[in-house]
Protein backbone atom coordinates (compact mmCIF):
# COMPACT_ATOMS: atom_id res chain seq x y z
CA UNK A 1 0.00 0.00 0.00
CA UNK A 2 3.06 2.40 0.72
CA UNK A 3 4.63 1.74 -2.40
CA UNK A 4 1.87 2.68 -4.49
CA UNK A 5 1.34 5.90 -2.58
CA UNK A 6 5.06 6.75 -3.09
CA UNK A 7 5.41 6.01 -6.75
CA UNK A 8 4.21 9.27 -8.53
CA UNK A 9 7.10 11.01 -6.11
CA UNK A 10 9.18 8.66 -7.84
CA UNK A 11 8.19 9.31 -11.02
CA UNK A 12 8.41 12.69 -10.93
CA UNK A 13 11.77 12.29 -9.77
CA UNK A 14 13.37 10.44 -12.08
CA UNK A 15 11.35 11.88 -15.05
CA UNK A 16 11.03 15.42 -16.44
CA UNK A 17 7.53 17.19 -14.99
CA UNK A 18 4.48 16.87 -17.36
CA UNK A 19 4.73 20.25 -18.41
CA UNK A 20 8.28 20.16 -19.33
CA UNK A 21 7.57 16.86 -21.54
CA UNK A 22 4.30 18.50 -23.39
CA UNK A 23 6.17 21.38 -25.15
CA UNK A 24 8.86 19.48 -27.46
CA UNK A 25 6.16 16.32 -27.83
CA UNK A 26 4.08 18.52 -29.19
CA UNK A 27 6.67 20.28 -31.33
CA UNK A 28 7.92 16.56 -32.69
CA UNK A 29 4.32 15.84 -33.09
CA UNK A 30 3.41 19.13 -35.39
CA UNK A 31 7.05 18.01 -37.63
CA UNK A 32 5.97 14.96 -38.19
CA UNK A 33 2.28 16.11 -39.13
CA UNK A 34 4.00 18.36 -41.57
CA UNK A 35 6.02 15.88 -42.79
CA UNK A 36 3.82 13.21 -43.88
CA UNK A 37 3.61 12.70 -47.52
CA UNK A 38 -0.07 10.71 -47.87
CA UNK A 39 -2.98 10.31 -45.70
CA UNK A 40 -1.65 6.83 -44.66
CA UNK A 41 1.13 7.90 -43.45
CA UNK A 42 -0.28 10.79 -41.52
CA UNK A 43 -3.15 7.92 -40.02
CA UNK A 44 0.22 6.19 -38.74
CA UNK A 45 1.54 9.41 -37.14
CA UNK A 46 -1.72 10.24 -35.62
CA UNK A 47 -1.66 7.00 -33.49
CA UNK A 48 1.85 7.12 -33.13
CA UNK A 49 0.64 10.42 -30.54
CA UNK A 50 -2.72 10.76 -30.43
CA UNK A 51 -3.92 6.75 -30.38
CA UNK A 52 -4.65 4.36 -26.91
CA UNK A 53 -0.93 3.58 -26.71
CA UNK A 54 0.42 7.27 -28.01
CA UNK A 55 2.94 8.88 -26.81
CA UNK A 56 0.84 11.91 -25.73
CA UNK A 57 -1.76 9.74 -24.70
CA UNK A 58 0.57 8.72 -22.57
CA UNK A 59 1.65 11.85 -20.96
CA UNK A 60 -2.08 12.43 -20.39
CA UNK A 61 -2.03 9.27 -18.62
CA UNK A 62 0.08 10.28 -15.77
CA UNK A 63 -2.05 13.24 -15.35
CA UNK A 64 -3.76 11.31 -12.68
CA UNK A 65 -1.23 10.34 -10.70
CA UNK A 66 0.41 13.90 -9.81
CA UNK A 67 -0.29 15.68 -6.56
CA UNK A 68 -3.83 17.19 -6.61
CA UNK A 69 -2.20 21.16 -6.74
CA UNK A 70 -0.18 20.40 -10.38
CA UNK A 71 -3.23 19.14 -11.74
CA UNK A 72 -4.87 22.21 -13.13
CA UNK A 73 -2.07 23.97 -14.53
CA UNK A 74 -0.73 20.56 -16.11
CA UNK A 75 -4.14 19.75 -17.39
CA UNK A 76 -4.79 22.95 -19.24
CA UNK A 77 -1.46 22.81 -20.99
CA UNK A 78 -2.16 19.26 -21.98
CA UNK A 79 -5.49 20.30 -23.17
CA UNK A 80 -4.40 23.25 -25.10
CA UNK A 81 -1.62 20.85 -26.75
CA UNK A 82 -4.27 18.50 -27.75
CA UNK A 83 -6.42 20.83 -29.30
CA UNK A 84 -3.29 22.46 -31.53
CA UNK A 85 -2.46 19.43 -32.62
CA UNK A 86 -6.18 18.30 -33.60
CA UNK A 87 -6.53 21.18 -35.72
CA UNK A 88 -2.81 21.08 -36.94
CA UNK A 89 -3.90 17.62 -37.83
CA UNK A 90 -7.26 18.62 -39.49
CA UNK A 91 -5.16 21.11 -41.38
CA UNK A 92 -2.90 18.76 -43.00
CA UNK A 93 -5.01 16.24 -43.43
CA UNK A 94 -6.99 18.35 -46.06
CA UNK A 95 -4.11 19.55 -47.45
CA UNK A 96 -3.17 15.83 -48.44
CA UNK A 97 -6.85 15.28 -48.93
CA UNK A 98 -6.59 17.76 -51.84
CA UNK A 99 -3.76 16.76 -53.12
CA UNK A 100 -5.20 13.01 -53.61
CA UNK A 101 -7.83 14.62 -55.61
CA UNK A 102 -5.14 16.72 -58.06
CA UNK A 103 -4.66 15.12 -61.23
CA UNK A 104 -1.72 12.81 -60.78
CA UNK A 105 -0.47 14.20 -64.82
CA UNK A 106 -0.11 17.36 -65.82
CA UNK A 107 -3.32 18.87 -67.30
CA UNK A 108 -3.47 20.37 -70.84
CA UNK A 109 -5.72 23.14 -70.48
CA UNK A 110 -5.92 24.03 -74.23
CA UNK A 111 -6.98 20.48 -74.97
CA UNK A 112 -10.79 20.73 -76.38
CA UNK A 113 -13.52 19.88 -73.87
CA UNK A 114 -15.08 16.60 -73.27
CA UNK A 115 -18.05 16.44 -75.29
CA UNK A 116 -21.40 14.65 -74.43
CA UNK A 117 -22.45 11.83 -76.63
CA UNK A 118 -25.53 13.76 -78.41
CA UNK A 119 -28.69 11.64 -79.48
CA UNK A 120 -30.39 11.52 -82.68
CA UNK A 121 -33.72 11.62 -84.34
CA UNK A 122 -34.96 8.45 -84.64
CA UNK A 123 -34.74 7.28 -88.50
CA UNK A 124 -38.66 7.11 -88.62
CA UNK A 125 -38.76 10.73 -87.35
CA UNK A 126 -36.09 12.03 -90.00
CA UNK A 127 -38.01 10.61 -92.49
CA UNK A 128 -41.48 11.84 -91.50
CA UNK A 129 -39.76 15.38 -91.06
CA UNK A 130 -38.35 15.26 -94.35
CA UNK A 131 -41.79 14.46 -95.74
CA UNK A 132 -42.92 17.64 -93.39
CA UNK A 133 -40.92 19.53 -94.77
CA UNK A 134 -41.01 19.00 -98.39
CA UNK A 135 -44.89 19.24 -98.25
CA UNK A 136 -44.23 22.61 -96.69
CA UNK A 137 -42.60 23.97 -99.21
CA UNK A 138 -45.90 23.64 -101.86
CA UNK A 139 -48.24 25.11 -98.33
CA UNK A 140 -49.49 22.15 -96.78
CA UNK A 141 -49.70 22.11 -92.89
CA UNK A 142 -49.71 19.52 -90.58
CA UNK A 143 -53.13 18.04 -88.82
CA UNK A 144 -53.30 14.99 -86.27
CA UNK A 145 -56.30 13.29 -84.85
CA UNK A 146 -57.01 11.03 -82.30
CA UNK A 147 -55.34 7.03 -82.69
CA UNK A 148 -58.42 6.13 -80.49
CA UNK A 149 -60.68 6.78 -83.05
CA UNK A 150 -64.62 5.63 -83.39
CA UNK A 151 -65.96 3.45 -86.92
CA UNK A 152 -67.84 6.59 -87.90
CA UNK A 153 -64.17 8.48 -88.69
CA UNK A 154 -62.44 5.57 -89.51
CA UNK A 155 -64.87 4.50 -92.20
CA UNK A 156 -68.42 5.19 -92.69
CA UNK A 157 -67.80 9.13 -93.25
CA UNK A 158 -64.68 7.61 -95.84
CA UNK A 159 -67.50 5.72 -97.11
CA UNK A 160 -66.57 2.41 -96.21
CA UNK A 161 -69.66 0.41 -95.86
CA UNK A 162 -70.14 -2.14 -92.42
CA UNK A 163 -69.59 -4.93 -94.78
CA UNK A 164 -65.93 -3.87 -95.71
CA UNK A 165 -62.78 -6.16 -94.95
CA UNK A 166 -61.60 -3.48 -93.37
CA UNK A 167 -63.83 -3.65 -90.47
CA UNK A 168 -63.61 -7.09 -89.71
CA UNK A 169 -62.82 -7.38 -86.03
CA UNK A 170 -59.68 -10.08 -86.83
CA UNK A 171 -57.81 -7.30 -88.80
CA UNK A 172 -58.45 -4.43 -86.21
CA UNK A 173 -58.21 -3.55 -82.88
CA UNK A 174 -61.69 -2.86 -81.16
CA UNK A 175 -61.96 -0.72 -77.98
CA UNK A 176 -65.15 -1.89 -75.74
CA UNK A 177 -65.52 1.85 -73.76
CA UNK A 178 -66.20 0.91 -69.96
CA UNK A 179 -69.67 -0.31 -69.06
CA UNK A 180 -70.47 -0.82 -73.06
CA UNK A 181 -70.58 -4.38 -72.70
CA UNK A 182 -72.73 -4.36 -69.28
CA UNK A 183 -75.41 -1.96 -71.76
CA UNK A 184 -75.21 -4.23 -74.46
CA UNK A 185 -74.26 -1.69 -76.53
CA UNK A 186 -71.12 -1.87 -78.99
CA UNK A 187 -68.43 0.41 -78.46
CA UNK A 188 -67.38 1.43 -81.59
CA UNK A 189 -64.39 2.32 -80.98
CA UNK A 190 -60.82 1.10 -82.64
CA UNK A 191 -57.31 1.82 -82.24
CA UNK A 192 -57.30 4.01 -85.98
CA UNK A 193 -56.32 1.31 -88.71
CA UNK A 194 -55.23 4.56 -91.16
CA UNK A 195 -54.46 8.00 -90.93
CA UNK A 196 -57.58 8.79 -93.42
CA UNK A 197 -59.80 9.40 -90.53
CA UNK A 198 -58.48 12.70 -90.29
CA UNK A 199 -59.61 13.81 -93.41
CA UNK A 200 -63.11 13.75 -92.08
CA UNK A 201 -62.19 15.22 -88.64
CA UNK A 202 -60.23 18.39 -90.70
CA UNK A 203 -62.88 18.55 -93.50
CA UNK A 204 -65.34 18.73 -90.11
CA UNK A 205 -64.00 21.26 -88.42
CA UNK A 206 -63.37 23.83 -91.10
CA UNK A 207 -64.61 24.93 -94.53
CA UNK A 208 -62.22 24.68 -97.98
CA UNK A 209 -59.76 25.00 -99.07
CA UNK A 210 -57.80 21.84 -97.12
CA UNK A 211 -54.37 21.77 -97.85
CA UNK A 212 -53.16 19.30 -94.81
CA UNK A 213 -50.96 16.44 -93.96
CA UNK A 214 -51.43 13.86 -91.25
CA UNK A 215 -48.23 11.93 -90.14
CA UNK A 216 -49.13 9.67 -87.03
CA UNK A 217 -49.52 6.23 -86.08
CA UNK A 218 -51.74 3.59 -86.91
CA UNK A 219 -52.89 -0.15 -86.19
CA UNK A 220 -53.21 -3.52 -87.66
CA UNK A 221 -54.28 -6.87 -86.18
CA UNK A 222 -50.90 -8.04 -88.56
CA UNK A 223 -48.59 -10.25 -86.89
CA UNK A 224 -45.14 -8.82 -87.17
CA UNK A 225 -42.77 -10.00 -89.73
CA UNK A 226 -39.73 -8.43 -92.26
CA UNK A 227 -42.88 -6.44 -93.63
CA UNK A 228 -45.56 -5.97 -91.30
CA UNK A 229 -45.88 -4.91 -87.40
CA UNK A 230 -49.08 -4.07 -85.86
CA UNK A 231 -48.45 -0.87 -84.95
CA UNK A 232 -46.70 1.37 -87.69
CA UNK A 233 -46.50 5.29 -89.51
CA UNK A 234 -48.28 6.66 -92.06
CA UNK A 235 -48.91 10.01 -93.92
CA UNK A 236 -52.02 11.30 -94.80
CA UNK A 237 -52.08 14.09 -97.93
CA UNK A 238 -55.64 16.13 -98.30
CA UNK A 239 -56.16 19.26 -101.06
CA UNK A 240 -59.61 20.73 -101.53
CA UNK A 241 -60.15 23.19 -103.89
CA UNK A 242 -62.06 24.58 -106.59
CA UNK A 243 -61.10 22.81 -110.19
CA UNK A 244 -58.54 20.46 -108.48
CA UNK A 245 -57.57 17.40 -110.86
CA UNK A 246 -55.51 14.16 -111.26
CA UNK A 247 -52.55 16.04 -112.83
CA UNK A 248 -52.04 18.44 -109.28
CA UNK A 249 -52.23 15.18 -107.56
CA UNK A 250 -49.86 13.64 -109.82
CA UNK A 251 -47.14 16.56 -109.51
CA UNK A 252 -47.45 17.06 -106.35
CA UNK A 253 -46.47 13.44 -105.48
CA UNK A 254 -43.98 13.61 -108.14
CA UNK A 255 -42.28 16.68 -106.23
CA UNK A 256 -42.09 15.40 -103.11
CA UNK A 257 -40.87 12.00 -103.98
CA UNK A 258 -38.04 13.65 -105.78
CA UNK A 259 -37.26 15.20 -103.32
CA UNK A 260 -37.35 12.55 -101.03
CA UNK A 261 -36.00 9.73 -103.21
CA UNK A 262 -33.77 12.41 -105.39
CA UNK A 263 -34.03 13.78 -108.61
CA UNK A 264 -33.93 11.06 -111.33
CA UNK A 265 -36.92 9.69 -109.34
CA UNK A 266 -40.13 8.94 -111.79
CA UNK A 267 -43.52 7.74 -110.53
CA UNK A 268 -46.77 6.20 -112.32
CA UNK A 269 -50.37 5.54 -111.20
CA UNK A 270 -51.88 2.29 -111.97
CA UNK A 271 -55.65 2.29 -111.34
CA UNK A 272 -56.91 0.67 -108.13
CA UNK A 273 -59.98 0.83 -105.54
CA UNK A 274 -60.49 2.42 -102.50
CA UNK A 275 -64.09 3.69 -100.99
CA UNK A 276 -63.31 7.14 -100.40
CA UNK A 277 -61.91 8.20 -103.70
CA UNK A 278 -62.98 8.38 -107.13
CA UNK A 279 -60.77 7.41 -109.51
CA UNK A 280 -58.56 5.97 -107.14
CA UNK A 281 -54.83 4.48 -107.83
CA UNK A 282 -52.08 3.21 -106.44
CA UNK A 283 -48.72 5.04 -106.94
CA UNK A 284 -45.27 2.82 -107.63
CA UNK A 285 -42.44 5.03 -107.67
CA UNK A 286 -38.99 3.78 -109.69
CA UNK A 287 -35.33 5.01 -109.11
CA UNK A 288 -32.04 3.70 -108.34
CA UNK A 289 -33.14 2.94 -105.02
CA UNK A 290 -35.67 0.71 -106.58
CA UNK A 291 -32.93 -0.91 -109.12
CA UNK A 292 -30.94 -1.51 -106.26
CA UNK A 293 -33.78 -3.84 -104.51
CA UNK A 294 -33.98 -5.33 -108.12
CA UNK A 295 -37.06 -3.87 -109.24
CA UNK A 296 -37.91 -1.04 -111.67
CA UNK A 297 -40.92 -0.21 -109.79
CA UNK A 298 -42.44 -0.90 -106.26
CA UNK A 299 -45.89 0.34 -105.11
CA UNK A 300 -45.62 3.01 -102.26
CA UNK A 301 -48.85 4.34 -102.07
CA UNK A 302 -52.64 4.93 -103.05
CA UNK A 303 -54.48 8.25 -103.41
CA UNK A 304 -57.30 9.47 -105.28
CA UNK A 305 -59.31 12.17 -106.40
CA UNK A 306 -62.28 12.55 -102.80
CA UNK A 307 -65.54 10.55 -103.61
CA UNK A 308 -68.63 12.79 -103.99
CA UNK A 309 -69.95 11.25 -101.02
CA UNK A 310 -67.33 12.10 -98.84
CA UNK A 311 -67.80 15.50 -99.80
CA UNK A 312 -71.58 15.18 -99.00
CA UNK A 313 -70.64 13.74 -95.40
CA UNK A 314 -68.61 16.62 -93.75
CA UNK A 315 -71.37 19.06 -95.45
CA UNK A 316 -69.06 19.96 -98.31
CA UNK A 317 -71.08 20.56 -102.29
CA UNK A 318 -69.20 18.33 -104.32
CA UNK A 319 -70.60 20.35 -107.00
CA UNK A 320 -68.26 23.04 -105.84
CA UNK A 321 -65.45 21.59 -104.33
CA UNK A 322 -62.89 18.43 -106.17
CA UNK A 323 -59.96 17.72 -103.90
CA UNK A 324 -57.37 14.29 -103.88
CA UNK A 325 -56.05 12.53 -101.35
CA UNK A 326 -53.09 9.82 -100.96
CA UNK A 327 -51.66 7.80 -98.04
CA UNK A 328 -48.66 6.17 -97.45
CA UNK A 329 -46.30 4.05 -94.88
CA UNK A 330 -43.27 5.96 -93.31
CA UNK A 331 -41.64 2.61 -92.45
CA UNK A 332 -41.66 1.48 -95.70
CA UNK A 333 -39.88 4.70 -97.29
CA UNK A 334 -37.49 4.64 -94.63
CA UNK A 335 -36.80 0.97 -95.67
CA UNK A 336 -37.03 1.49 -99.09
CA UNK A 337 -34.05 4.66 -98.63
CA UNK A 338 -31.72 3.27 -96.30
CA UNK A 339 -31.63 -0.27 -97.69
CA UNK A 340 -33.57 -1.81 -94.46
CA UNK A 341 -34.49 -5.67 -94.80
CA UNK A 342 -36.76 -5.94 -91.55
CA UNK A 343 -39.23 -3.68 -90.34
CA UNK A 344 -39.01 -5.15 -86.74
CA UNK A 345 -35.74 -3.16 -86.70
CA UNK A 346 -36.99 0.27 -86.26
CA UNK A 347 -38.91 -0.80 -83.06
CA UNK A 348 -36.12 -2.61 -81.09
CA UNK A 349 -34.58 0.06 -80.12
CA UNK A 350 -30.98 -1.15 -80.33
CA UNK A 351 -28.47 1.32 -80.85
CA UNK A 352 -26.43 0.00 -82.90
CA UNK A 353 -29.01 -0.04 -85.52
CA UNK A 354 -29.96 3.75 -84.51
CA UNK A 355 -26.48 4.86 -84.59
CA UNK A 356 -26.52 4.46 -88.34
CA UNK A 357 -28.91 7.04 -88.97
N1 LIG B 1 -55.85 4.61 -96.17
C1 LIG B 1 -55.17 3.82 -97.15
C2 LIG B 1 -54.41 2.70 -96.44
O1 LIG B 1 -54.29 2.73 -95.25
C3 LIG B 1 -54.19 4.66 -97.94
C4 LIG B 1 -54.91 5.66 -98.77
C5 LIG B 1 -55.32 5.30 -100.04
C6 LIG B 1 -55.18 6.92 -98.31
C7 LIG B 1 -56.00 6.21 -100.85
C8 LIG B 1 -55.85 7.85 -99.10
C9 LIG B 1 -56.25 7.46 -100.36
O2 LIG B 1 -56.12 9.07 -98.68
O3 LIG B 1 -56.90 8.36 -101.15
O4 LIG B 1 -53.93 1.81 -97.10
Amino acid sequence: MGGQQWTPILLSLFMPGILEQIEPLKEAALAEFGAASDLSALEQVRVSYLGSNGKFTAVMKQLGSLPKEEKPAAGKAINTAKSELEAALAERRAELELQAALPKEPTDFTLPGRRRVLGKLHPLTQVTEDIVRSFRKIGFVVADGPEVEDEYHCFDALNTPADHPARDTQDTFYIQPPGAAAEGRAGGLLLRTHTSSVQIRVMKQQPPPVRIIVPGRVYRRDNADATHNPTFHQVEGLYVDRNVTVGDLKGTVEFVFKELMGPETRIRFRPHYFSYTEPSFEIDFSSALTRKMGKEWLEIAGCGMVHPQVFENVGYDPELWTGWAFGFGIERIAMIRYGINDIRLFYENDVRFLRQF
